[in-house]
């Protein structure tokens, strides 16, 4: 896509008037730039419908960017992500990156962005369309009214936690991770999942290992005097380790979950299995920084990279596609859009329509003896795209 990396040079004021919001791609490794184009093409259909125009550029970030440049993600490059309303990432890594040791590897990139915009809020919502509790593991009396929202603090606790590093010492190998946390770190947090669970069941459930660790100690303390804020939302603390058990046995009893950055990684690929397929399931991590229309964000689906698949239609994009409709709703200001999408892709569900990761192994012809229609990522999208812009498609 060269011509995004053209007018990437160009002054900001040229384009400014041209177009409504600056998104940059971040398509990355492996189904990456797979699900990125679909998710572009929705976007772009969503703002043909509502009224609006995005102007796409793209960079470099991930094993790619390793490969052509050294490193996983270049400043000049962040210095154009600057620039944005909001990012959108497909994936990044793969097997050909994946030395743990190596001093330059893709994951990297992914940390230079959180800190660089400082995006302590990572949302990763799981909703499961009743249309595909059958690809799920849990049974679907156990699926119904499943609508999680985890909240994971994302720029804080042991990823970042200094010192961290191995030794040699006279009698062995010793390494060391640091867990800190700052009250003003959890506090923020806080502050997001007390606030979308005022505007969603009003429950809220504070996920820490209290019994053992001091910032867990810490950490229910703050979000207790936080919630001293929110008297309609019911608080309650609970215990990672039991949390992990409950997740896969009644994830219904939970809402909105808000947890440290270690908890939350684990937490929410587990709950992400509830979907199915990781396929299916969006993210947004948000920090401080403002745009026009609301906040600036990195927009991504819960799934990795699939080197396996990549290029051969085979991904499936709606993870992505909902990332879209998050940004939509957290970034550019436009919720009508956003909900169109939402609606869009339940549409194109509903009507039997099954990218191969939803489709438990089963081909073509088995499933449409099921009634249902299997697809690649672009027919996926066009059906997608299609609802987008037919005026039944949602709101509006
Ligand atoms: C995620 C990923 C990353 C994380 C890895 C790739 C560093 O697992 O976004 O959940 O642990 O944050
Ligand atoms: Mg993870």
């Amino acid at each position: 896509m060269s011509s995004t990396t053209e007018s990437a040079a160009l002054p900001l004021q040229q384009r400014s008037g041209t177009f409504d919001h600056r998104v940059v791609t971040i398509p990355g490794d492996g189904v990456g730039p797979d699900v990125v184009a679909a998710a572009r093409r929705v976007l772009d259909a969503a703002g043909s419908r509502f009224g609006f125009t995005i102007e796409w550029l793209e960079i470099a970030a991930g094993g790619c960017a390793i490969d052509a440049h050294g490193v996983a993600i270049r400043e000049e490059d962040l210095q154009i992500a600057d620039t944005a309303d909001a990012l959108l990432l497909g994936a990044v890594g793969g097997p050909k990156w994946d030395n743990p040791n190596a001093s330059v590897r893709p994951e990297q990139a992914l940390f230079a962005l959180r800190t660089r915009y400082e995006l302590f809020a990572n949302l990763r919502p799981v909703t499961i369309l009743p249309e595909l509790y059958d690809a799920s593991p849990l049974k679907p009396e156990r699926l119904v009214g499943v609508d999680l929202m985890m909240v994971r603090e994302l720029t804080g606790g042991l990823y970042f936690g200094k010192p961290s590093g191995e030794e040699v010492t006279p009698t062995g190998r010793q390494a060391v991770d640091t867990l800190p946390y700052h009250e003003d770190e959890i506090r923020r947090i806080a502050v997001v999942a007390f606030e979308l669970a005022r505007k969603r069941s009003k429950r809220l459930a504070s996920i820490d290992k209290a019994n053992v660790l001091a910032t867990s100690r810490l950490w229910r303390k703050v979000v207790t005097e936080v919630g001293a804020e929110y008297p309609d939302v019911k608080l309650e603390h609970r215990l990672v380790d039991s949390t992990a058990m409950l997740l896969a046995t009644w994830p219904a009893t939970l809402d909105v979950i808000v947890t440290e950055n270690l908890f939350g990684d684990i937490l929410s690929d587990e709950a992400a299995v509830l979907a199915g397929s990781l396929g299916m399931l969006p993210s947004a991590s948000l920090g401080t920084k403002r745009t026009t229309h609301g906040t600036f964000g990195l927009y991504e689906p819960i799934h990795g990279s699939a080197p396996d698949i990549a290029g051969k239609n085979l991904a499936n994009p709606i993870g992505t596609i909902l990332s879209g409709a998050m940004m939509l709703r957290e970034s550019l200001g436009h919720v009508d859009a956003a909900l169109a999408v939402e609606a869009a892709v339940a549409a194109a569900v509903r009507a039997g329509a099954r990218t191969a990761d939803l489709a438990g192994g089963a081909d073509a012809a088995a499933l449409k003896l099921a009634g249902l229609t299997l697809v690649g990522t672009r027919e996926a999208t066009d059906l997608i795209v299609e609802q987008v812009l037919s005026a039944k498609g949602g709101a509006a």
